[in-house]
C-alpha cells in the first residue's frame, strides 16, 4: 500500500489526504512526477519536524510544507489495463502499485464513465480525501472529477485549460466539462489561460505551472539514453534516419476511407525511410476489421506492439520526424526538439505549433508528403521550448496546493 503511512509523520500533526486518479497510458507520465515530489516533500516535512529547525524554516525551500504533510491514496480506474499499455509504466516510472484498482476496462463512453463514477464514489467516501487530483482528458479524468465534485471534494486539473474547439472528440468533451468542475486549474500554456477565462472561470483559480510531461522526460534521462543502442540494433534503424508512427485516434482509425488512405500515404514515406509503427489496440483492430493488412505487408514498416515509456521516447529522440495523432507526443517532441506531423485538423496544444516543432497535417496525403520531403531535405521549421516547459512543474503544482489548501 502506498500514500497514507508513507505521509503520516507525527499524529500530533494534521495532515492532508490527496487521491491521485490515473486510468490510462497517457496519465501515467502525468502523475510519476508529482507521486516522486509529494515524497520528496513529506521527506523535508518530516526532517523539519524531528528538528525543529528555525534555521531551516527560514530558507524555506521552494515546495516546502511545514505542519500539513500529505498523504495519497493512488487509484488506477483500470481504462487501460494490460502490461503493454498500463504495467510497464508504473514499473519504468517508478509508480507505486495503485491503494485501488476500479478494474473498468474498455467500453462504450457512457458505460466506461458511469462504471468509473460509480466504483469511484465508493472509494471517495471511504477514504474522505481533501483533494482528488485528476490529469488530462481522458474519460476516467471527467468521471473521477464529476463524482468528486458532487461529493463536495475539492478537484485539481492538471493540463487544464486546452482546447481543440472540436466537440466531436470525446477528449473534447472530457477537457471542458473536467474544468468547469475543478477548483484548481493547471494550465501548461498561456494560450489555456485566454480559453478558461472565456469560459468564465475565475482567474483565481488558474494557476501557469508549465508541462508536467516535461518533468518526466527530465527525470527519466539517463535511462532513456542507456536504451538507445539495444533498441536501434533491435528494430534494425539508424539514428535519425527513421519515420516514427503513432495513431489511434476515432477520427483516424474508425473510418474505413480514412484509414485506408493514411495507410497509403504512409507506404509512400516509407519509400523514402523506414517508419516503425507501434500499433496501438484499437487501431489493430480496426485494420483486421476492414480488411486493411495488407496495407501494412512492407518491410519498411516495422511494426510493434504498444512500446514502454523509455522505449518509446528514446526511439522519439533518435528519429528524423514523427507522424502521430496523439496529444501528447505533439508536447513530447516539441520539449526534444524532434520535428512533428501532426495527422489531425485541429490541435487542443497550439504552442507546439506556434512555438515548437509540430505541423498540422490533417488527412492530406500532399501536406504530409510535403513536409516530410521539407524535413528530409533539413527545412523543418525553427522551434523553441515554450516556458515553464523545464521539468519543475511537478514542484509548481505543489507549491500553489501548499498556499491554497495546505496551510
Ligand atoms: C484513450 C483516450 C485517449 C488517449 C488514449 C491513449 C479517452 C476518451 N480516450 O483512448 O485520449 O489518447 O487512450 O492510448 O479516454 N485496449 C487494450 N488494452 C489496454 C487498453 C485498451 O487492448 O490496456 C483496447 C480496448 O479493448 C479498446 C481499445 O483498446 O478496444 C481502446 O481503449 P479505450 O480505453 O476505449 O481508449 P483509447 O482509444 O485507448
Amino acid at each position: 500500500m502506498c500514500g497514507v503511512n508513507e505521509g503520516r509523520l507525527n499524529n500530533k500533526y494534521m495532515t492532508k489526504k490527496f487521491i491521485i486518479v490515473a486510468a490510462a497510458r497517457p496519465n501515467f507520465m502525468k502523475i510519476s512526477p508529482l507521486i516522486a515530489e509529494i515524497k520528496r516533500v513529506n521527506k523535508i516535512s518530516r526532517h523539519l519536524l524531528k528538528k525543529s529547525s528555525r534555521r531551516l524554516t527560514k530558507n524555506r525551500p521552494i515546495t516546502q510544507l511545514t505542519k500539513y504533510p500529505i498523504t495519497y491514496k493512488l487509484v488506477h480506474t483500470g481504462q487501460h489495463y494490460d502490461y503493454q499499455m498500463s504495467g510497464s509504466f508504473f514499473k519504468e516510472l517508478n509508480i507505486p502499485k495503485p491503494d485501488y484498482n476500479l478494474g473498468v476496462k474498455a467500453g462504450l463512453h457512457g458505460e466506461q464513465t458511469g462504471k468509473t463514477m460509480i466504483e469511484f464514489e465508493k472509494v471517495c467516501l471511504k477514504e474522505k480525501p481533501d483533494l482528488v487530483i485528476v490529469v488530462g482528458d481522458v474519460n476516467a479524468t471527467l468521471a473521477c472529477a464529476l463524482t468528486a465534485a458532487k461529493l463536495h471534494i475539492k478537484v485539481a486539473h492538471i493540463e487544464a485549460g486546452l482546447r481543440s474547439k472540436d466537440m466531436s472528440m470525446p477528449e473534447e468533451i472530457n477537457r471542458i466539462l473536467t474544468d468547469h468542475v475543478s477548483d484548481y486549474l493547471f494550465i501548461t500554456e498561456y494560450e489555456a489561460n485566454k480559453n478558461l477565462i472565456k469560459e468564465g472561470i475565475n482567474k483565481k483559480k488558474i494557476f501557469f505551472v508549465g508541462d508536467i510531461m516535461v518533468d518526466s522526460l527530465k527525470n527519466q534521462k539517463s535511462k532513456i539514453k542507456n536504451k538507445k543502442h539495444k533498441l536501434l540494433k533491435q528494430f534494425d534503424l539508424k539514428p535519425k534516419q527513421y519515420a516514427f508512427l503513432t495513431m489511434h485516434r476515432p477520427s483516424n482509425v474508425d473510418d474505413k476511407k480514412i484509414l485506408t488512405s493514411l495507410l497509403e500515404t504512409f507506404n509512400i514515406i516509407s519509400q523514402k525511410l523506414p517508419i516503425i509503427f507501434p500499433i496501438h489496440p484499437r487501431t489493430k483492430n480496426r485494420i483486421k476489421e476492414f480488411g486493411l493488412n495488407n496495407k501494412l505487408k512492407n518491410k519498411n514498416i516495422v511494426l510493434t506492439s504498444p512500446l514502454s515509456y523509455l522505449e518509446t521516447v528514446c526511439l522519439m529522440i533518435n528519429a528524423c520526424l514523427l507522424i502521430t495523432d496523439s496529444g501528447g507526443i505533439q508536447q513530447e517532441t516539441t520539449s526534444l526538439s524532434v520535428p512533428c506531423l501532426t495527422i489531425r485538423e485541429n490541435t487542443e496544444r497550439p504552442i507546439t505549433i506556434t512555438q515548437g516543432t509540430n505541423v498540422l497535417c490533417g488527412h492530406n496525403r500532399r501536406k504530409i508528403l510535403k513536409e516530410t520531403d521539407k524535413i528530409l531535405s533539413g527545412k523543418q521549421k525553427k522551434s523553441k521550448i515554450p516556458k515553464y516547459w523545464d521539468g519543475k512543474s511537478a514542484k509548481r503544482i505543489i507549491k500553489a496546493l501548499d498556499n491554497k489548501i495546505l496551510t
